[in-house]
């Protein structure tokens, strides 16, 4: 609460100042109802790019454009009233340089009020992350597996295996350097991400990174069983709400079919006898 009263929204400071207390708690959302009920329980709500493959059908989240993320982001806004909300600049909209990512992160603030941005990449994007920083534009770092270089990764695989460690730890301790607020560590091993964890004096959120993090995020529809064509072993499923709405529309279809929908007590007669809900029953 601030001081008149008003429920205070969480700040970039308030995540800072979580580094090593209680976990933070972050979801996905892409609309406004499901912002809603985050928003009620989670301290980061994150308009992921992963909205293209969710909600959109893409392959991939290489095809995201700033307009989607815009529109899901004016959704979202909404729905949020305690959370901080970030905002993902999706691929193409910030790798040419910090003037572009500064172009369109301002834009992506401006027309979703979100309270932050999110940039993918390591050590390369360290110089971009310091000037939105410097200019009023608080970033979350990505690191580790980072969704958009699928291509140059081969596939969504574990990064920081063995030797390979060493070029996550310099991507995650570039990124925080220049300024980040908070970093995701997404699919590295558990060891590293406690590294990483110990070195960084921001916090880390883990996806597929260990209970070691600072905090922990997940696709929303992930871990309610409503994405399903296939389930990262990082991911815990809290509910199987896609098995439940295929059974529901099972239900519908067939009582349409046997005439036993609409029934009596969903059809309206001549006269109206009552109010009920505002309706005239
Ligand atoms: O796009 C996304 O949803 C993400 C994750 C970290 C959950 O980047």
């Amino acid at each position: 609460m601030s001081a008149t009263g008003e429920l205070k929204a969480m700040t970039p400071p308030d995540v800072v100042a979580r580094k090593g207390g209680q976990p933070l708690v972050c979801l996905t959302a892409y609309t406004t109802p499901m912002a809603r009920l985050v928003d009620r329980h989670c301290d980061i709500v994150l308009v992921g790019d992963s909205v293209g493959m969710v909600l959109h059908g893409l392959p991939s989240t290489l095809g995201v454009t700033l307009d989607m993320m815009i529109m899901h982001g004016q959704s979202v806004r909404r729905g949020v009233g305690r959370a901080l909300m970030v905002v993902d600049m999706p691929f193409g909209s910030y790798e040419e340089g910090p003037e572009q990512a500064f172009r369109n992160a301002a834009r992506l603030m401006a027309e979703t009020g979100c309270g932050a941005v999110k940039i993918e990449g390591g050590e390369g994007m360290a110089a971009t992350i310091r000037f939105l920083a410097a200019r009023g534009i608080p970033v979350m770092g990505h690191v580790g597996l980072t969704p958009q270089a699928v291509n140059t990764f081969g596939g969504y695989k574990v990064q920081g295996r063995g030797d390979d460690a060493e070029r996550i730890l310099r991507d995650a301790a570039a990124v925080a350097e220049a300024g980040a607020f908070a970093v995701v560590l997404e699919k590295v091993p558990e060891a590293l991400a406690r590294r990483i964890t110990a070195n960084l004096a921001v916090p880390t959120i883990g996806i597929g990174a260990s209970s070691s993090c600072d905090g922990q995020i997940l696709v929303v529809d992930d871990m309610l069983g409503m994405f399903t064509p296939f389930q990262p072993k990082f991911v815990k499923r809290y509910a199987q709400l896609g098995e439940q709405a295929e059974t529901a529309i099972a239900a519908y279809a067939r009582d349409v079919r046997e005439r036993r929908f609409p029934s009596t007590e969903h059809v309206f007669g001549d006269a109206p006898k009552s109010i009920k809900g505002g309706e005239a029953a």
